[in-house]
């Protein structure tokens, strides 16, 4: 029932014309705002204000993705660059995450680089990280971090794997060669057995051995997941093995396990929230929900206890 669910909601994230519908409702837009900090740029700064508060640093993340056109795609760099600057003037404890889909990997490559080069530029020491998308993007995108962008410029940009595809313990060993940046993620889309791992319990297996490997030898590693199990396993792997809190990050998405996001901190670990905003919400929320469809009763129930309450 679950898988089914999953599935299906995981179908309708890619439906253009059901975001259109979904966009115009307010009931959905209150549903986006539990994962979502907010429509504009303002509304994600001050997010991150209080995010920043609670010693928490943070990634901001413009959402959109697989854009049409040039024209979209460079709108897409300049908000990024505007926000490069905003975390800049404010100082802010925040990187940025950014899609080479959005910076137009589906028009043209050559496109895609150039506009993400102008974003590392302008970043001038302020970290960038490509987020991983669905799997026909994984060969691409590694090639053009390889190829173009970590050459070029090193730690200030890195990347992200994917524990439920079955190529990611070999993506994990390369790019601990070239001493890159990893992120370390489940996988949020919809992907066919032959290429990813069907059952939960492998992608699990998969990501404590490839977060085993990138905290012994990886440059400094983002274990993101809000799996318990898991950030136990890497706590005690990492005291066994006296890997030192310095040496890498949990991070886990805005509005999901903040209570935890703050026990870790307060323990003395390092903790990143990913920050998304922007109005193109509706394939994320897509996912966040496919990920634990417990959430749309959840935020069903919160919406509709406010409605009652301001009756
Ligand atoms: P899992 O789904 O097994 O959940 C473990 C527990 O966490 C659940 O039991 C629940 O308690 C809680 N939980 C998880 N999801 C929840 C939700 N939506 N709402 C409420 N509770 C939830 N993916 C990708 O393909 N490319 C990428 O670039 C990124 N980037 C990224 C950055 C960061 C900082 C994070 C944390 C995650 C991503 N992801 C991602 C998403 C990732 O692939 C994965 O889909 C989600 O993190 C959910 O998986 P978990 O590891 O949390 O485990």
């Amino acid at each position: 029932m679950h898988i089914m669910l999953r599935s299906s909601l995981l179908w309708l994230s890619e439906r253009q014309s059901v975001f259109s519908f979904v966009k115009s409702n307010g009931f959905a837009r209150k549903f986006a705002s539990r994962f979502v900090a907010g429509e504009n740029l303002d509304t994600a700064i001050a997010a991150t204000h209080e995010i920043n508060a609670k010693d928490i640093p943070v990634s901001l993340d413009l959402l959109g993705e697989s854009v049409a056109n040039p024209t979209e795609a460079a709108r897409a760099r300049d908000a990024t660059i505007a926000m490069l600057d905003r975390v800049r003037a404010e100082g802010l404890a925040a990187n940025v995450s950014i899609k080479l889909t959005q910076m137009g990997l589906d028009i043209d490559e050559a496109l895609a680089v150039r506009n993400t080069r102008a974003i590392l530029d302008a970043a001038r020491g302020i970290f960038v990280r490509i987020d991983m998308e669905a799997s026909s993007y994984v060969e691409r995108t590694l090639r053009l971090f390889y190829d173009e962008l970590h050459p070029a410029y090193g730690d200030a940009v890195g990347v992200v794997i994917q524990t439920m595809l079955r190529r990611s313990a070999a993506d994990v060993e390369e790019l601990i060669r070239r001493k890159a940046r990893v992120r370390l993620v489940k996988g949020a889309y919809k992907e066919p057995a032959t290429i990813a791992f069907p059952g939960k319990k492998d992608v699990d297996a998969q990501y404590a051995a490839e977060a085993q490997r990138l905290l012994a030898d990886g440059n400094y590693p983002a274990i993101a997941t809000h799996d318990e199990q898991l950030i136990q396993h890497v706590i005690a792997y990492a005291k066994a093995k006296a890997i030192g809190p310095e040496r890498f990050e949990f991070q886990m998405l805005y509005g999901i396990r903040r209570d935890l996001q703050e026990q870790l901190r307060g323990d003395g670990w390092n903790v990143r929230v990913y920050v998304p905003f922007g109005t193109e919400w509706y394939p994320y929320l897509m996912r966040r929900l496919a990920e634990r469809p417990a959430n749309i009763a959840f935020i069903v129930g919160s919406v509709v206890k406010e409605g009652v309450r301001r009756k």
